[in-house]
């Protein structure tokens, strides 16, 4: 699956413009200690996603569940009876007697302003996620106990509600995720990291760092942002989920006529998606530098273009100096700019050749949206700050886990050892993933 994400975004952002929540007051903001963290499995290619391990229920069993910031609803592939469900690594999900009812606020965000009945308040609340690959899951909300711990050693299992999904279709089997769900991580109401910034147990922050080797970890709140080195982008708030405005783009160092592009952080989506006219004018630019050094490899299907070299390309390493770097850079903000190496724009295939990671947007109906993908994503820590509605990146070994004592001082002390020591005693029963990723 190649973009799974931004659900019901390009249906409903129109509706949304005009509606401006107010902005709560989080409870809880306790300093150190209020963060989680999750070693990631996974890379872009050849799998196509990237997923954490949650333990869900009572006893816990762990699932694979695929990180979306395109997506606010967390579900699992569920046994209500399942009508269509995919292969999935673990056994199907099994609610308990714990649904949510109709009349539940978290029920209502999760429809459109018309379509949400509740003829009875005991009632269940049925939904239904579109993603933009034509993708979606159909099911029951319910609530279950999701036991996390904390950094500062404590164990907490708040009630979460999520999604019981008992019908999942899929357009590309080809590119299946072969996990148990989905990690739902926009900002709207119905999200896990909301209800848990809600109820006082963390900030309303997540970040990720998904490394290129595969792998990397995620967090919620924010005990792991570094004191510098981030640079922080104001996310347009009239917008549904992560929309960074306007940026140009820069090719090699220079100012190119690809201006303008409305950009979307989605970690759903594995590769980048520009719209048709930045696409078209970029695959002219990166054609027209070549300059024929490599030759058109059409055998290979991975992606729409591809290159190969005189001999095969072992790794992305060997492909990089054929290719120059890209900027986007925003332009209602100073000196905001992202910037894509050829390892965050290219893969190296089985076959040997070099392609090219950033897709034609329009050919999946994406409109006007240019979805900045894993693969643009690998190699930094990024962060969607809901408290004060930005979004940041540094550059990033995402291999371990920040240096704590560096980033915060020496006296900040966690009760373990760093990086896979303290992943291990987090989550003992994810650390066989995590050293064999
Ligand atoms: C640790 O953090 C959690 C989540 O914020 C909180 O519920 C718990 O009380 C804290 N434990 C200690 C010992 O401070």
């Amino acid at each position: 699956m190649y973009l799974k994400a931004l659900v019901f975004f390009l249906l409903t952002w129109i509706a949304t413009a005009a509606y401006h929540p107010p902005k709560k007051q989080a409870k809880s903001a306790k300093g150190f200690g209020s963060s989680v963290v999750f070693p990631v499995s996974g890379n872009v290619y050849p799998k196509g996603y990237y997923y954490v391990t949650i333990s869900i229920g009572q006893p816990p069993k762990p699932y694979f569940l695929d990180i979306d910031t395109g997506s606010d609803l967390t579900w699992l592939q569920c046994d209500a009876p399942c009508k269509k469900c995919t292969p999935s690594p673990h056994s199907l999900y099994k609610p308990n007697k714990n649904l949510i009812t109709c009349l539940d606020p978290l029920c209502a965000s999760l429809h459109g302003p018309g379509d949400h009945n509740c003829p009875a308040p005991q009632e269940q609340c049925d939904y239904q996620i579109d993603y933009a690959d034509h993708g979606s899951s159909l099911g029951v909300l319910v609530k279950d106990s999701f036991p996390l711990k904390f950094t500062n050693g404590s164990t907490v299992a708040p009630q979460l509600a999520f999604g019981c999904g008992y019908n999942q279709e899929v357009l590309d089997t080809a590119h299946l995720p072969y996990t148990d769900g989905v990690l739902g991580l926009g900002s709207g109401k119905s999200s896990i990291l909301t209800q848990l910034s809600s109820m006082g147990l963390t900030r309303n922050v997540v970040g990720h760092c998904l490394s290129g080797q595969g792998g990397g970890f995620l967090f919620f709140g924010d005990d792991f942002l570094p004191n510098s080195g981030i640079v922080w982008k104001p996310i347009l708030s009239q917008l549904k989920y992560y929309s960074l405005g306007p940026a140009d783009l820069q090719f090699g160092g220079r100012a190119t006529n690809i201006k303008g592009l409305p950009i979307v952080f989605d970690s759903g989506s594995t590769f980048t998606y520009f719209t048709s006219q930045a696409y078209e004018a970029l695959v002219s630019l990166i054609k027209g530098d070549l300059n024929r050094k490599l030759k058109d490899a059409v055998e290979d299907k991975s992606l729409p273009v591809c290159w190969k070299g005189t001999k095969p390309f072992k790794s992305i390493r060997d492909a990089v100096s054929y290719f120059k770097p890209l900027v986007l850079s925003f332009t209602n903000a100073k000196n905001v700019q992202f910037h894509l190496q050829p390892e965050s724009y290219l893969i190296v295939t089985e076959h040997g050749n070099v392609c090219l990671g950033i897709l034609n947007g329009g050919e999946v109906g994406l409109g006007n949206f240019n979805v900045i993908g894993d693969i643009s994503l690998q190699d930094k820590l990024v962060i969607y700050d809901n408290e004060r509605q930005q979004v940041g990146w540094a550059p990033a070994n995402c291999n371990r886990l920040p240096n704590m004592n560096r980033d915060y001082g020496e006296g900040f002390r966690l009760p373990y050892a760093a990086d896979d020591g303290l992943l291990k005693e987090i989550c003992p029963a994810n650390f066989g993933f995590w050293s064999n990723r």
